[in-house]
Formats: C-alpha cells, sequence, structure tokens
C-alpha cells in the first residue's frame, strides 16, 4: 500500500522523541499499519542534535509543511495557543490529517477546530494531548463507549507530581525541583501552566468532553495550583491518613457537571495516591464497567511520541474511510447539540469534604464558636485535631469536615476569618474520597 506522508513541525523534546521512534521502529510500525509511515518533511526553528535528520527535506517554515502536496498528515508539535491555531487551520484547509499534542490548542479552539475538519473530512487526533504516552482518549473514547461515565478523576500534570513528590520525599525547595523537571523536557515552556494548574485544567476539559459527549469549555473549568501547598500540610494529611495531590476531577452530577483542578487530600490506600514523579494516572468510573484505571509517564521524549505514533497508526488505517464511518473527534455524534445538555457547574455548587487548617487564640470557647460556625452553614465535622501552641498564644487547628456545598463553606471561611480568636487566612484543601461507591 502507499505510504502514509509525514510532515513534524517542530523538532524540539517531543518532536524530536517522535522522529526517532518513527526512525527505529519503522518495520513494527509499518507491519502494525500495514503501509509505511514516512517522514516527508520536517519544520523547525532549531536544529535537534539528537535527531540524525539526514535525507529528510527540512525548512524554517511551518506552513510550508501544511501547503506541501507530498505531505498526508501534518503533526503539531510547535505547543502554545496562536501560531499553532493557524497552522493546524491550513493544514486543514490543504486537506491535510493532523495530530497534535497541544492540550491548550484542543482545549480552547477545539470546537472550532473539529467543526473545520469535519466540514473538510479530515482526521484531527490529539492522543498526547493528555496525560503523555498512557492511551487516555482511546481508553474512553472507543475502549469506554458501552458506559455512561460518572466521574474522573486524575494527576494529569507530570511536572506538578514531580515537584510535589520530590519536595515530600527529599526536602528539596520548589524552584530546584522545578528547574530540574524543565532540564528533563517535562514543564511547559510558560512553567505556571504547570504550577497554577492551567496545562491540567486544558487536559481535563479535554477529558470530560469525551466522557460526557459535551462541547469542549476551557473557561468554566476552576483551576487552583499547588504554590500553597505547605510542608505542615503535607505532615498533618499524613497523619489523618491522606497524601495531597494535584488532581483534576470531574463528576456527573444531578445538578450538571463539575469541572475542577486543585490539590486535593486522597486516603493513602488509593492507588493514585501511590503515583510520583512524572508519572500520570487516571481513574475513571463506568455504570457497566466500574472503577478502571490507566497509569504511565505523562510527559517526556518518547512517551509522548509514543502516544503520537499511535495517532498516525489511526490515521494511516482510516486515510481512505469515509469521515461519517471514523470515531467522532469528541467520541459522540452531535456534540453541542439539542437542548438537554448538560452544564458545567460553578465552583460554588460543587461539593465535597474539606481539610481546614486555621490559627486560633488559646482562649476558652474559640473553637466552639468555630464549631457553631460550621454548624450553621450546614457543615459537619468528622475529625478536629488541636495542636500544641507553636507561635506564642497561637494553636493550629485542623478540621476534617463531610461532603458540603463549596457556596456554605465558602460563607464559613468568611465568618471564621473575621473572628477576632482567628489570625490570618483558613487554609482549605478538598477532600475526596474516591470512593467506588460514590
Ligand atoms: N508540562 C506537561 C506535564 C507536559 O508536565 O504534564 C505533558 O503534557
Amino acid at each position: 500500500m502507499k505510504p502514509v506522508r509525514v510532515g513534524i513541525c517542530g523538532l524540539g523534546t517531543v518532536g524530536g522523541g517522535t522522529f526517532n521512534v518513527l526512525t527505529r521502529n519503522a518495520d513494527e510500525i509499518t507491519r502494525r499499519a500495514g503501509r509505511p509511515i514516512v517522514i516527508e518533511q520536517v519544520a523547525y526553528r532549531t536544529p535537534n542534535p539528537a535527531c540524525d535528520i539526514t535525507g529528510i527535506h527540512s525548512t524554517q517554515d511551518i506552513f510550508a509543511v501544511a501547503t506541501n502536496p507530498s505531505v498526508d498528515v501534518v503533526v503539531e508539535l510547535i505547543g502554545g495557543y496562536e501560531t499553532a491555531y493557524e497552522l493546524v487551520m491550513a493544514a486543514i484547509e490543504n486537506g491535510k490529517h493532523v495530530v497534535t499534542a497541544n492540550k491548550a490548542l484542543i482545549a480552547v479552539h477545539g470546537n472550532e477546530i473539529f467543526q473545520a475538519a469535519h466540514d473538510k473530512g479530515v482526521i484531527v487526533a490529539f492522543e498526547a494531548a493528555v496525560a503523555g504516552g498512557i492511551p487516555i482518549i482511546k481508553a474512553l473514547r472507543e475502549g469506554l463507549g458501552a458506559n455512561r461515565i460518572e466521574w474522573l478523576a486524575g494527576i494529569i500534570n507530570g511536572t506538578g507530581n514531580f515537584i510535589l513528590t520530590h519536595m515530600r520525599d527529599e526536602g528539596r525547595a520548589f524552584e530546584d525541583v522545578l528547574a530540574e523537571a524543565q532540564a528533563l523536557g517535562y514543564a511547559e515552556a510558560d512553567p505556571t501552566f504547570d504550577v497554577e494548574g492551567i496545562d491540567a485544567a486544558h487536559k481535563l476539559t479535554i477529558l470530560a468532553s469525551i466522557a460526557y459527549g459535551v462541547p469542549l469549555q476551557f473557561d468554566k473549568a476552576y483551576t487552583e495550583g499547588i504554590a500553597k501547598i505547605t510542608a505542615e500540610d503535607v505532615e498533618q494529611a499524613d497523619n489523618l491518613g491522606y497524601i495531597i495531590k494535584h488532581l483534576g476531577i470531574s463528576k456527573r452530577t444531578e445538578d450538571g457537571l463539575e469541572l475542577r483542578v486543585h490539590p486535593t487530600l486522597i486516603p493513602k490506600e488509593r492507588l493514585l495516591a501511590n503515583v510520583h514523579g512524572v508519572k500520570n494516572a487516571i481513574a475513571v468510573m463506568g455504570d457497566a464497567v466500574g472503577p478502571t484505571l490507566y497509569y504511565g509517564a505523562g510527559a517526556g521524549a518518547e512517551p509522548t511520541a509514543s502516544a503520537i505514533i499511535a495517532d498516525l497508526l489511526d490515521v494511516a488505517r482510516n486515510i481512505n474511510t469515509d469521515h461519517h464511518y471514523r470515531v467522532p473527534y469528541l467520541a459522540f455524534s452531535g456534540v453541542g447539540e439539542g437542548t438537554d445538555q448538560p452544564v458545567i457547574l460553578n465552583m460554588e455548587d460543587i461539593t465535597t469534604a474539606y481539610y481546614l487548617r486555621l490559627l486560633a487564640v488559646d482562649r476558652p470557647g474559640v473553637l466552639a464558636r468555630v464549631a457553631t460556625t460550621l454548624a450553621e452553614e450546614g457543615i459537619s465535622i468528622e475529625a478536629l485535631i488541636q495542636k500544641d501552641s507553636t507561635e506564642g498564644e497561637l494553636v493550629p487547628i485542623i478540621l476534617m469536615t463531610h461532603r458540603t456545598r463549596e457556596k456554605n463553606m465558602n460563607e464559613a471561611i468568611r465568618r471564621i476569618e473575621a473572628m477576632v480568636d482567628i489570625a490570618g487566612d483558613v487554609t482549605r484543601i478538598r477532600v475526596e474520597s474516591l470512593d467506588e461507591q460514590e
């Protein structure tokens, strides 16, 4: 059969990995695809010394790839929003299939890109956009196709998990571990995307759309990063039988869909609690299959290349299939059509349990007033620990609550922080049991 001809745009960490794995495993990939997948052209700004591009057409102009009549598939690995958007739209306009690892692009511009691709009858594949080498898009879109997905929760930013793991295990400083993650090619060009949860929110947006068949709605995702996690909270969580992980969580509720990224206490015995370093894992609850878990490298050159090349294999197999018989971009036909689409809930309307840490003056009645305030907001306390005084007259108080609405907790925290006997802000970290029955 005719080879599938690929144009790779971007030869950085992921582009270089893709080039090398495609070259190294060419025979194996050809046998799987039933036809060769050949690199027709590469476009890059800076040469990658890890790649031997001898004999391959190369250019510094990525748009030359999008218009090259000898290219069937454009692999977009330049990252970012605007230029990547123009490149992908140009490729589609020229009838090329597209494979991308760009989660920001898909989360923000995906609805428009898929419409344009649908109109042209071309494939846009994005397995590598979520959780690096883990085939979670394939699993959700195809393998779990029989299920009504109830919830999913995942560690979906390798850099953030790498930082949390090394800070906790080795007592290293945040900046030091971040610099190592950057040197290893895990971090985004702007690492605040990793640290502040934006990258995880991009990925969660994509997962939720595929899980529930709703349009991509990145602007409605709640995003909170890891910068405020303290050693004290890590220790307190440990004492209570929990570990703090930065999770992307999406749940189907009667009122709508939850879409939130934030640090979360999870019980130590959960499998997700034992996912460390750059590894990612996503737990998915389907009504028929029950709980499932997907684990692997969430970033890095060859793990991400693994996902990109899996997409190229899908393109090679489906290139001659009528567009209407291909798997829909977001797993469901007619996404966004109809009037009974579930809404994405405001953060105030989500329900979860909470860990609270506050500093109080050691005086009779303070604890009672805190407990009364929580009760008045309809919040039930599950556990309460008052530590020895460590800061003059102030004592740390740790509270765990049962599940309640975020709106009630916001109001309770506002009232507690206004008490004269409470010093500074209340630390609030959400708690999820990830119970298989929830
Ligand atoms: N910066 C991302 C991460 C890369 O650390 O997970 C993979 O998407």
